[in-house]
């Protein structure tokens, strides 16, 4: 009896411990990273991100989860997409704070000059929020989205809300039709992209060398970010940081834009952590590539090839007629 009652409360003490385990760990907002921290304790990386905190079970279990791979033989021509419409008002030069916040180079536009997009697949006129930044260690990686199974060495995000229907940001990007995200492939050139000049020449870029390192840009033109096409490839997809919610069109646009080698250099300068912590490089910072099982992707490039049926292929569906005895 004295042994049984000395192994339950071994057993007990046990219990205790580790439901006091269970409670303690960070289960919040920022608790998340794209790579195992050398420091050693655990922070869920991408293939944990649905599986650490319930609010973010979409990451795992979501069926139009992004980043994707463009296989271009699957794409569907839209003829009815239109070409994209980027309105700045008028005022064509904006501000904005460039932001270091430990995951991404982040541009957010001073609220002053609102930037909005409609037309191509969007019903909707969406507001620009944040523009952001994924790069990698090598120039063979980088991009969130691949293009035949192809990564680039960064990929640029320009994140709009719906403001037709939503207040903000926070409130757009849980619900139907929220975002739009127009993404830009980045490869290395010596004549680099005048926007992101401004953001990477070396005395703009080294100002954010560390979390929380924030500084004002002025006299931006968003218009300059865009590669010179109005060709684009589209499909129905999510945020790709959790809590991953489902509610992105996402617009890659069909050209690149460059960087010179050493502003990619000193992106890979940049640091995930605070001044007074360990330096952590800030590159590699993308989700892998997700299935995109049932989805299409629709593009306006006219490669005058029949796709395969698709629900969103208007080209290529049967009139739907209404029923006759459901008119009299
Ligand atoms: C889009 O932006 C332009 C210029 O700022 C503005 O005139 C227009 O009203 C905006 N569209 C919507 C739906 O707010
Ligand atoms: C966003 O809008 C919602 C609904 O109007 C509001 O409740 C919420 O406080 C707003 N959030 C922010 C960050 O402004
Ligand atoms: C697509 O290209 C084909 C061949 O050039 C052309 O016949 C067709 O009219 C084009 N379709 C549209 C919608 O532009």
């Amino acid at each position: 009896m004295h042994i049984v009652w000395e192994i339950f409360l071994i057993f007990q003490a046990y219990f205790i411990c580790t439901s006091a385990q269970l409670i303690s760990p960070k289960i919040h907002d920022g608790w998340w990273a794209y790579k195992d921290a050398v420091q050693g304790s655990f922070v869920p990386v991408p293939s944990f991100w649905g599986l650490v905190n319930s609010a973010w079970n979409l990451c795992a279990m979501g069926k139009r989860q992004s980043p994707v791979n463009v296989e271009t033989s699957h794409m569907i021509f839209d003829p009815f997409l239109t070409p994209l419409r980027l309105n700045t008002g008028g005022r064509s030069k904006m501000g904005g704070t460039m932001y270091n916040t430990g995951r991404h180079v982040s541009l957010r536009p001073d609220k002053a000059h609102l930037v909005n997009i409609s037309g191509g697949p969007l019903g909707y006129s969406h507001r620009l929020e944040e523009i952001r930044l994924h790069f990698g260690s090598e120039d063979g990686q980088g991009s969130e989205h691949l293009l035949n199974g192809q990564s680039f060495p960064a990929e640029v995000q320009l994140i709009h809300y719906n403001q037709e229907l939503y207040a903000n940001y926070s409130e757009a990007a849980k619900s139907p039709n929220g975002v739009a995200i127009v993404s830009i492939f980045i490869k290395i050139s010596e004549s680099p992209n005048v926007f992101l000049n401004r953001m990477l020449n070396r005395d703009t870029i080294t100002r954010i060398t560390y979390k929380h390192d924030a500084f004002l840009l002025m006299g931006l033109n968003i218009a300059d970010l865009y590669p010179d096409t109005t060709r684009f490839i589209t499909y129905d997809g999510s945020m790709t940081i959790p809590p991953c919610f489902e509610t992105a069109t996402w617009i890659l646009m069909n050209k690149p834009v460059y960087v010179t080698q050493m502003q990619m250099h000193s992106l890979r300068l940049l640091s995930q952590n605070e001044p007074y912590k360990i330096f952590l490089s800030m590159s590699d910072n993308t989700r892998p590539a997700q299935p995109l099982l049932q989805r299409c992707i629709r593009t306006n490039i006219n490669f005058s090839k029949q796709g395969r049926d698709c629900p969103n292929n208007r080209a290529l569906r049967p009139q739907y007629r209404v029923n006759q005895w459901l008119l009299k």
